[in-house]
């Protein structure tokens, strides 16, 4: 009768065990779950943000003083298929102005290095 028992108390507690067991690691990969979403959801926040600023930077940066043309206009000439310094010049104007290009073409050579690396 008491063997019968302690058998009954031990499965019980066996079950009970397990049952613990598999909450916890139901919650352990709830927790990590949600950690991970959390991250992805803050960085592409900041990824967001960095790309925000850099658009904001690159249409007030002027790499043509002269001709007061941005970085932006730059990068979409680039994008757009400009390879070359000259290229880029004639795409925007930039270049043509009263330094005759001496203080815009090494920006221009710079972005053209950056963007064609990526
Ligand atoms: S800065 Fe571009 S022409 Fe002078």
């Amino acid at each position: 009768m008491e063997n019968n028992f302690n058998e009954k108390y031990d499965q019980a507690q066996d079950k009970a065990n397990k049952e613990i067991l598999d909450k916890s690691k139901k919650e352990m990969e709830k927790q990590e779950s949600s950690k991970s979403n959390k991250k992805d959801e803050e960085e592409s926040e900041e990824d967001k943000q960095r790309r925000l600023q850099e658009l904001v930077l690159d249409k007030h940066t002027k790499v043509c003083l002269c001709k007061a043309i941005p970085r932006l206009k730059i990068k979409e000439a680039i994008a757009n298929g400009a390879d070359t310094v000259e290229k880029v010049q004639k795409a925007t104007g930039a270049g043509s102005g009263g330094c005759g290009g001496r203080r815009c073409t090494p920006k221009i050579q710079e972005l053209l290095e950056k963007q064609l690396n990526q």
